[in-house]
């Protein structure tokens, strides 16, 4: 499998599209384990609403090293069955589900589907860590570990294009989750991916409320700018490894109106602003808020102080 650590370089749309380089960790003769990371939006504007319902994204993410890891094994039958690894623990387990509902499943029904259905089943076991509706794109991740693994269990001769293709009609951000680029602009639904050279390493502080957040609830809420703001500089600053002026340059207009749907996110955003005297972002369409820290010693010292005092799990991203 061409999957392995290739890093995206390439800077125009049709290069990436042709890209498919997420994190394979391991194969053994019967089973293939793929890590699937965490995103972060650093930068989302929405752009307008397209007639298909979805919002017209401009978008900068940056993969974590925070990542869910799927294990898949072929079956002798044509049955796709999915569970939890065992360290899994009970609150990530709740709201996920095991059925046809999960993306990990939904993508390997349509990658077969895409050959005709003829590769057999398939054993799949998430060892989730990424919360759900968090805005950080795990179930993203899932579906595109699972394109990964499928197309190498079932030995398919599926092209990076054709993969990325079903990618898209699954949902907008697996894209980017399986280009497995560090960072990237992402437009349209937020499915084409336009690849940032980025070689500075950011650090993070992310925290979840209890609360996680519904996206198309989010969207709904969200009034569209008459004017705007472009993704470029930030995406130079990250090119050009300008890290100290991102705090001034992220920015993600869902916020205002996921503070509407969730007020104890916008109460935790309040908290952690008081604490740490530093600007909060949300990504995606949230619950998970973050804070960008210099180095990963202060990253590891705010993430206990927060948990300290602010009694939240939070969680210590890399990219
Ligand atoms: O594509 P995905 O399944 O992630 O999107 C979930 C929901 O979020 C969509 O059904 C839509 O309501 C909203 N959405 C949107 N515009 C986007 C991405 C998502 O309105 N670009």
């Amino acid at each position: 499998m061409h999957a392995s650590n290739s890093s995206c370089s390439g800077d125009s749309l049709s290069d990436s599209t042709n890209q498919v380089c997420c994190g394979l960790v391991g194969r053994s003769r019967h089973a293939v384990v793929v890590q699937s990371p965490a995103k972060l939006n650093i930068f989302l504007e929405v752009c307008g609403k397209r007639p298909d319902g979805y919002h017209e994204l401009d978008t900068v993410m940056v993969r974590t090293t925070f990542c869910d890891t799927l294990t898949v094994m072929p079956r002798d039958d044509q049955q796709l069955r999915l569970r939890f690894s065992d360290a899994t623990t009970e609150s990530l387990r709740h709201g996920v589900p095991l059925d046809h509902k999960n993306l990990i499943l939904k993508a390997a029904e349509k990658l077969r589907e895409f050959h005709g259905s003829s590769a057999p089943g398939a054993d799949f076991v998430l060892h989730k860590q990424i919360p759900p509706e968090s805005g950080l794109g795990g179930g993203s991740g899932n579906a595109a570990a699972a394109l990964l693994a499928c197309r190498t269990v079932w030995n398919l001769p599926t092209t990076d294009t054709e993969l990325h293709s079903i990618a898209a009609s699954l949902g907008s951000d697996i894209n980017f989750l399986l280009s497995g680029c560090r960072a990237a602009v992402c437009r349209g639904r937020g499915e084409q991916i336009f690849p940032i050279p980025m070689t500075s390493r950011l650090f993070f502080v992310a925290v979840r409320p209890a609360q996680g957040n519904s996206t198309p609830d989010v969207f709904r809420r969200t009034r569209i700018p008459e004017t705007p703001v472009s993704s470029t500089n930030i995406a130079q600053c990250l090119a050009d490894g300008r890290t100290s002026q991102l705090d001034n340059l992220m920015f993600n207009r869902l916020t205002t109106a996921a503070c509407e749907a969730n007020t104890e996110m916008a109460e935790l955003i309040a908290r952690l602003q008081h604490l740490t005297r530093r600007p909060v972002f949300m990504s995606g369409s949230g619950s998970t808020v973050f804070i960008r820290c210099q180095s990963s010693l202060e990253a590891r010292k705010l993430q206990s102080q927060v948990q300290q005092r602010l009694r939240v799990t939070a969680w210590h991203l890399e990219v």
